[in-house]
C-alpha cells in the first residue's frame, strides 16, 4: 500500500523536523512492503533521513529561470527532491492551473524523470449528474497526460470529499477505481478525500485501491502513522 501525506500549507520547516521524528519512531514498525511519501511546503523541503519519501506539491516546468514566485528544478535539486504532485484539484480551482498547463507541468517532469502522482477528481454537480458524467469528466483530466509514463502513480480525489469530513462511499470508490483502473494501464491508483484513521481500513481493503492521498488527517504524525499501521 502507499500512503502519500499532503501538508498542504501547513506546516513549517521547523514542525516538519518534529514530525519526521515522531514518524520515524513510528515507522520501524511500518511493513516493509508498504511505501510512504511526504509532501511538503516549499519551505520546508530539505533532505530528511528516514523510510520514506519527500515530495514537493508544486514547482514549475523549467531548471530555473523568471517565475517569479515558483521553484524549479534547480531548487528541487538542492535537496535531492524527485517526486511531484501534478494536478491537485486545489492548484486547478484556486490557482487556475488549466489542463494544458497541467499536461505541460506533466511532460517536463516525465522528461526529468521525476516520480509523479497524478490527481484527478470531480466536483459535487458533476458527482450529482450520475456515473458517466463522473467518468467523462475524469478521463478528460487526462488530455495532454502521458499514462503510459512509468514513474507514474495516479491518485483519485473527489473534489467533495477533499477536507469536507465526508468521505466517498465504499461503493462510489470501489466503482469509480474499477472503472479507471481499466483506462490507466493498471498502474497504482490512490483514493483521497477525508481518509484518516477511523475510515482507513474500510478504503485500504477496497479492491482497486493501491493506497491513499491524505491531508487534514496527516498533518498529525501520530494520526498518519497511526493510518499506515493500521
Ligand atoms: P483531506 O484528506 O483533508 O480531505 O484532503 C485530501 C487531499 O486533498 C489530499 O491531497
Amino acid at each position: 500500500m502507499i500512503f502519500a501525506a499532503n501538508f498542504k500549507t501547513n506546516h513549517t520547516r521547523k514542525s516538519t523536523q518534529v514530525y519526521v521524528k515522531e514518524l520515524n519512531e513510528k515507522l520501524a514498525a511500518k511493513k516493509p512492503e508498504d511505501k510512504v511519501y511526504i509532501f511538503l511546503p516549499a519551505t520546508a523541503l530539505d533532505v530528511y533521513e528516514g523510510d520514506f519519501r519527500v515530495g514537493t506539491q508544486n514547482a514549475y516546468p523549467a531548471v530555473n529561470g523568471a517565475y517569479t514566485g515558483e521553484i524549479g528544478l534547480e531548487q528541487l535539486a538542492e535537496f535531492d527532491i524527485k517526486t511531484i504532485l501534478i494536478g491537485h484539484s486545489e492548484r486547478r480551482e484556486y490557482m487556475g492551473e488549466s489542463q494544458e498547463k497541467v499536461a505541460e507541468k506533466f511532460s517536463f517532469f516525465q522528461k526529468q524523470n521525476f516520480e509523479i502522482i497524478y490527481c484527478i477528481g470531480e466536483p459535487l454537480h458533476i458527482r450529482e449528474k450520475g456515473f458517466e458524467a463522473v467518468m467523462q469528466y475524469l478521463l478528460a483530466q487526462f488530455e495532454g497526460i502521458d499514462i503510459g509514463y512509468d514513474h507514474l502513480i495516479i491518485a483519485y480525489e473527489p473534489i467533495w470529499a477533499i477536507g469536507t469530513g465526508r468521505s466517498a462511499t465504499v461503493e462510489e470508490i470501489s466503482t469509480t477505481h474499477r472503472a479507471l483502473k481499466k483506462v490507466i494501464d493498471n498502474k497504482p491508483l490512490l483514493y483521497g478525500g477525508s481518509a484518516k484513521p477511523a475510515n482507513i481500513k474500510e478504503i485500504i481493503n477496497i479492491a482497486g485501491v493501491d493506497g491513499v492521498l491524505v491531508g487534514s488527517a496527516s498533518l498529525d504524525a501520530s494520526s498518519f502513522s497511526q493510518m499506515i499501521l493500521s
